[in-house]
């Protein structure tokens, strides 16, 4: 095989703990080629795929994708119904490479919204790789941080009530402990495909100190190499986090 050129620039001892990607851009491909939205978002899961094996090779432990916001809701029900079953026949498809690579799925999201073969789908290969520990996968599905912020509020309001949690106790990770990432770091590097430059609802609380990485790579044409770029500039950046 041969190895990528790319790869050899990437500094084994800096990799990410964390990435997350908004993977953007499946329905332009499509459109592209005279295709309907959903050929996209199938060809897309074959992108998912370069950058999963990517991340466990390169020793990543968590990896957080983004594949389908609350908002997503208010597309077309064809849409959202190909999508939905696509994720259900994914799930099945590669059930047995993520456990036998060692990797554990989680997701994030109100997934008691998503149809039941989906969510059933989801619980078993979640049931299969739970104690698989080389790479964290964390889908997002039906997934808005702004949600997500407003239930850790009422969690902790609940609390206070309760008489569990003093006032003087809440401080800001304490608060990440109520996200539905409290057992996961922020994510080191965001990366948005397609040339959009905007977060859409996604991991507001945790990406403040994120390095930010765009592409007008569509998410269908993302490949490993594509995926090596976005680490080779992570790599180049000076992470201050408000020092100097
Ligand atoms: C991203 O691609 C996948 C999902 C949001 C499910 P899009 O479907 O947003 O594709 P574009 O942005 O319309 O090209
Ligand atoms: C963000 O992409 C959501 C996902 C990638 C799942 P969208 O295409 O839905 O977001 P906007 O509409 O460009 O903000
Ligand atoms: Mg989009």
């Amino acid at each position: 095989m041969i190895m990528s050129k790319l790869l050899e620039q990437i500094d084994k001892d800096k990799i990410p703990v964390h990435v997350a990607i908004i993977m953007d851009g499946n329905g332009r491909w499509a459109k592209k080629q005279q295709k309907d939205r959903l050929f996209g978002h199938n060809r897309g899961a074959q992108s998912v795929m370069h950058v999963v094996e990517a991340s466990a090779d390169l020793g990543v432990g968590y990896l957080t994708l983004y594949a389908f916001s609350t908002e997503n809701w208010g597309r077309p029900q064809s849409e959202i119904k190909g999508l939905m079953s696509l994720l259900g026949k994914f799930l099945k498809s590669e059930a047995q490479k993520l456990y036998k690579n060692n990797i554990r799925l989680h997701t994030i999201g109100d997934i008691g919204t998503l149809p039941l073969p989906l969510q059933k789908a989801i619980q078993d290969v979640k049931k299969k790789t739970e104690c698989n520990t080389r790479l964290h996968l964390i889908i997002a599905l039906s997934y808005g941080s702004r949600a997500e912020i407003v239930q850790a509020t009422k969690l902790i309001a609940n609390e206070v009530k309760q008489g569990h949690l003093d006032m003087a106790q809440i401080d800001e990770s304490l608060f990440a402990q109520y996200l539905e990432t409290a057992d996961f770091p922020d994510p080191d590097l965001l990366i948005r495909t397609s040339g959009e430059q905007r977060v859409s609802n996604f991991l507001l609380y945790q990406i403040s100190y994120s390095e930010l990485y765009f592409t007008n790579i569509e998410w269908p044409d993302f490949s490993k190499d594509d995926y090596y770029r976005a680490l080779i500039s992570f790599q180049t950046r000076k992470r201050t986090c408000g020092k100097i």
